[in-house]
């Protein structure tokens, strides 16, 4: 798993407020920052920027990126967040420690499975411990596919950390507060509503990801068509642009014009992906 240096801090494009917002929470009171936002807009790379900036301060981090496709799999975020933990485990109680080593696949079971409270007090005494040597950040990218295992485990803790100096950020789609929101809720919860990329924003990106540099007609039209999304592969991959189509361009040929001096216009980059993506998944629609 790859995360952002501090140097790769700079290589986000705008997002300023965000990433203020993110220092603030690094140094403020509240236990958790949520990022939220649709489809390519950007949640990962701040949560990715968030991260850096913690460690660059010196925050222990715990990582985990919860995707659909593992959404079934049982304590596939735990081990994730636990993947660099070692000494900590070392010091639990006996029963703690061989339940969270099993639901982690360190450990054989001894008969029956581990008890669900033991993995999680398992965790939470380890979370205790880890903070006794500075503070910690447990990261989580797309809250919403957290395994339920996990999300029970972290639940379990996000209620009892009390004084502990642990910290969540947390990126997700637009959605319900999801119950490790609403368990860290009471003792304080900022929030980021990621929204569109300015023009400004839109064109670095373009000059220093593709070295592409628009008229600006052309960047204003790509601008609408995106929505300001910095890459919005999932909600229209294989489509051309159509909202950056003028209205006028409606019978076939008048489109095949316009596709013509789109691609003129836009240097052969053809076939864009929100605005950063390979060119190469549109076709026409
Ligand atoms: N501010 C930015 N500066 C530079 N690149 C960006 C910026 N925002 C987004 N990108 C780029 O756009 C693409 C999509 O961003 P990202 O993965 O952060 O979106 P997301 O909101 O997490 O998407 P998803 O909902 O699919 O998880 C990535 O390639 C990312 O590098
Ligand atoms: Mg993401």
């Amino acid at each position: 798993m790859r995360e952002r240096s501090g140097d790769d801090e700079r290589q986000i494009v705008g997002r300023e407020a965000e990433l203020a917002a993110l220092r603030g929470f690094l140094g403020g009171h509240a236990i958790a920052f949520v990022l939220s936002g649709g489809p390519g807009i950007g949640k990962t790379t701040l949560w990715e920027g968030g991260i850096a900036a913690a460690r660059a301060e010196g925050l222990r981090v715990l990582v985990t990126r919860a995707s659909s496709a593992e959404a079934q799999l049982s304590f596939a975020a735990l081990s994730d967040l636990l993947n660099d933990v070692d000494e900590e485990l070392g010091l639990l109680p006996v029963p703690q420690r061989h339940a969270l080593e099993v639901a982690l696949l360190r450990a054989e079971p001894f008969g029956a499975p581990p008890e669900q409270r033991a993995i999680a007090l398992g965790f939470l005494n380890s979370l205790r411990s880890l903070s006794e040597h500075g503070a910690v950040l447990v990261a989580i990218d797309d809250v919403q596919w957290l395994d339920p295992a996990s999300a029970e485990v972290l639940v379990f803790a996000a209620r009892r950390l009390e004084r502990a100096d642990v910290r969540f950020l947390i990126a997700k789609r637009p959605a319900r507060a999801t119950a490790l929101e609403r368990a860290l809720e009471p003792r304080g919860i900022e929030r980021a509503d990621v929204g569109p990329l300015s023009l400004g924003a839109i064109r670095r990106l373009l000059s220093e990801r593709l070295g592409l540099s628009l008229p600006r007609h052309v960047l204003r039209r790509l601008v609408d068509a995106t929505l300001g999304t910095p890459c919005s592969r999932s909600s229209s991959a294989g489509r051309w642009p159509s909202a950056a189509r003028p209205r006028s361009a409606r019978t076939s040929r008048s489109r095949t014009a316009w596709r013509r001096s789109w691609e003129r216009e836009s240097h052969g980059w053809e076939r864009p992906c929100g605005v950063c993506c390979s060119p190469s998944r549109w076709t026409e629609s």
